[in-house]
């Protein structure tokens, strides 16, 4: 568990918590080359690049010699050397060289973090390196699609996506994913309608997952499903979220043809996409969140991939507005407690989970 004490303007403690013996994602894969990149990743300060083999390395942003960020230097080679005076850290975070300076090689390395390049993403190990488990890495069947890109191993799905960066919990997030009735209130022009508030979601439980599942039958598409799926006809649509730790949630979203028995299994009437989300803390008001979405349809359609990442990009953003506006207030207001309702359902079990793998690391 990870309990960091701060203090805001308003002499608030603040308790950033995250289970920290899981993989998460630091960035997309094309975020990382053979210039050092600098990311905040569950309150360490972290500098990633890749090795001429193309393998990531991810260090301690810090030079064993007087401190400067290693980020500020220039990868040589396997190796990182500081901007300020010139030493030389490997890859496992030893101090190598330094112009002038021989016996370097005793001083007190930096921490090199587990890191790996899977699925389009570099994913980092920040917690106690004996529960390093490669096999935990996530295995989606978008696998090795890339950024906005379309390159995909898997013929039958397509993907893309990005990253943003939100000054809130990280909690927040997995509450504002876990309860899609704010879709009415934030995304009116594109995926929201009345009809999400008045059909109630069922909340089940799978092991460490939480599912929300939700359908609203034979209605009129909101407008962005109605572009993709070609027609205003009514349709069956869901939106089914599933929360897994440490903090992501994939909602399995989708219309068909009303009546056509979409939710007793059989979509062949119809259009679905797995909307991905998965959610780093950086700090305990701050977090990085990898968002797209996976699909099965139309998979050569580039215009299609394109614009469903615009349209998702400009739905995603309006969250952004919310969430921080919401942090903002929430530090201003230190005396009021959140008010847990029934559409809180699924945030809370999710909350109660990460806080059940806090305590028990
Ligand atoms: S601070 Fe890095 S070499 Fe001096
Ligand atoms: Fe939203």
């Amino acid at each position: 568990m990870s309990a960091i004490l701060t203090r805001n303007s308003a002499q608030v403690l603040l308790l950033a918590v995250y289970p920290r013996n899981f993989w998460y994602i630091a960035a997309m894969s094309d975020e990382i080359g053979s210039t050092p990149f600098a990311r905040k990743i569950c309150d360490q300060r972290i500098v990633f690049y890749r090795k001429p083999d193309g393998q990531p390395v991810a260090l301690q942003d810090y030079c064993p010699h007087r401190g400067l960020p290693l980020s500020k230097g220039k990868c040589e080679g396997r190796s990182i050397r500081c901007g300020y005076h010139g030493m030389l850290v490997n890859e496992y975070g030893e101090c190598e060289s330094m112009p002038q300076q021989p016996n370097v090689g005793r001083l007190a390395g930096i921490h090199c973090y587990p890191c790996k390049d899977n699925c389009g993403y570099i994913w980092v190990w920040v917690g106690d390196e004996s529960g390093v488990d490669e096999s935990s890495l996530p295995n989606m069947p978008w696998k090795n699609s890339n950024s906005i890109s379309t390159s995909n191993s898997n013929p039958q799905w397509t993907f893309a996506g990005g990253v943003f960066h939100l000054n809130c919990d990280y909690r927040l997030l997995v509450d504002n994913l876990m309860d899609l009735s704010h879709e009415t209130y934030v995304h009116p022009e594109s995926i929201g309608q009345t009809e999400i508030d008045e059909a109630k979601p069922d909340v089940a439980f799978d092991g460490d997952n939480v599912i929300v599942e939700r359908w609203m039958n034979n209605i009129t598409p909101p407008p962005f499903w109605a572009g993709l799926y070609g027609s205003n006809e009514a349709v069956d649509r869901w939106q089914i979220c599933r929360f897994y730790p440490p903090s992501n949630v994939h909602i399995d979203v989708g219309v068909a043809k009303a009546g056509s028995g979409a939710q007793s299994g059989n979509r062949s009437l119809g259009i679905s996409g797995m909307v991905v989300g998965f959610i780093t803390p950086e700090s305990a008001t701050s977090c990085w969140y990898f968002w797209g979405m996976a699909r099965d349809f139309d998979v050569d359609d580039e215009a299609l991939t394109e614009r469903i990442y615009d349209g998702q990009k400009k739905i995603f953003y309006q969250d952004v507005g919310i969430l921080e506006a919401q942090q903002e207030n929430i530090l201003q207001n230190p005396d009021r407690r959140l008010a847990n309702l029934d559409i809180d359902s699924g945030g809370n079990h999710s909350r109660r989970i990460i806080e059940k793998l806090c305590s028990s690391e």
